[in-house]
């Protein structure tokens, strides 16, 4: 028993934002901004919820798979910007598309969410006790950045994006790897809800780390361990599957950085042109990154039935993982 891809589907928020526009709001410039990431725009919600674009996204990865809701079974959503802690995005989702059969959970990884949502998934798929899974990444980071951290908020955007897999008896989710480093955290940070209770001696209003919910950043630590990892774990996965360098039509990484990903693929001799890229319009959306860019791909015409692709990220945590699909469609 194998799992395969059936559809994707993205969604974005309307309001759209240019470096032009950041550059209004913290000193930073467009020369700067596309020079040191390669963004150009992003997209920030101004009122859209991170359940309505995850299930927005589903509802389109549905009508592509031509699977009705009442087949799905699991849903599962990579996110670090969930509406509440309860209900879920995957429950939400489930409420807005009438899911009424399926299991619905979220995981967090930062962005390497998508990666472990879609293992899991696949693992549980394959176990026989799903069918059809819908898997879900979606951040609406925006209410995490520090609108005054030049060095971060003009990273980062809102979005999601969304695969429908079902079981099959030709593989298509071929391989999975993954990894954590538990030791290396404060290299990127979101910090809690700090600890609060009437048994404390003293109320504290802030976290652990006396900062704010917002994103922390060492952006030349990441840097390095993103370049590592990228290439370690595509090298595993190409390799555990049983095919070389050369049988892979397309690398998609997470939308993080240009810079990351031509270090990637220079120290492979990969040629850039097999990186798929959108973070230029897109900026990156974290766990949201990976199946806005496939199915952006998907619908350009740019995947053929047989194709190998390596998906991979990389994140906060410290995580990591890569996927090697198999276009089946
Ligand atoms: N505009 C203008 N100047 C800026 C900006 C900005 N937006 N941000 C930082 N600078 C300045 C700094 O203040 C510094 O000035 P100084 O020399 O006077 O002190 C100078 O630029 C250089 O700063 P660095 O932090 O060294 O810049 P660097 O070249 O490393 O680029 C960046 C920063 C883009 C964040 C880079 O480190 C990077 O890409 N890191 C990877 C991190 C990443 O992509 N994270 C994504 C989120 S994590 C994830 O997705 C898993």
């Amino acid at each position: 028993m194998y799992t395969k891809i059936l559809g994707t589907g993205s969604a974005l928020p309307k309001q759209r934002v240019t470096n032009e526009d950041l550059a209004m709001l913290v000193d930073t410039s467009n020369e700067w901004i596309t020079s040191r990431t390669g963004i150009s725009e992003r997209w920030i919600s101004t009122g859209e919820s991170a359940s309505y674009l995850a299930a927005e996204a589903a509802a389109k990865a549905l009508a592509d798979a031509d699977v009705e809701p009442s087949q799905i079974d699991l849903v599962i959503s990579a996110t670090v910007s969930p509406d509440n802690f309860t209900p879920t995005v995957s429950c939400e989702a489930q409420k807005a598309l009438g899911l009424s059969r399926a299991t619905c959970f979220d995981l967090w990884a930062g962005c390497t969410g998508f990666i472990f949502s879609l293992m899991t998934a696949d693992a549980l798929v394959k176990s026989g006790l799903f069918s059809h899974a819908l898997v879900i990444g979606v951040e609406v980071l925006s209410k995490l950045v520090d609108w005054q951290d030049r060095s971060t908020c003009v990273l980062f955007g809102d979005g999601a994006g969304a695969v429908v897999l079902s079981s099959s008896s030709q593989p298509g989710l071929v391989t999975h790897v993954s990894g954590s480093d538990g030791t290396r955290g404060d290299v990127l940070k979101i910090a809690g809800i700090p600890l609060a209770n009437p048994w404390m001696a003293q109320h504290v209003g802030e976290s652990e780390t006396g900062s704010q919910s917002v994103i922390c950043m060492n952006g030349q630590e990441v840097f390095k361990f993103a370049v590592k990892t990228m290439e370690s774990s595509i090298r595993r996965v190409v390799e555990l599957s049983g095919s070389s360098l050369h049988d892979i039509s397309y690398i998609i990484p997470h939308q993080a950085n240009n810079r990351i990903i031509e270090s990637v693929a220079g120290r492979m001799k990969i040629p850039r042109e097999k990186f798929f890229t959108n973070l230029d319009h897109r900026g990156n959306t974290s766990s949201a990154s990976i199946p806005m860019a496939l199915d952006e791909m998907n619908r350009a015409g740019l995947l053929l039935p047989g194709m190998h692709l390596v998906l991979v990220g990389f994140g906060g945590g410290l995580t990591w993982g890569a996927s090697m699909v198999r276009w089946t469609r």
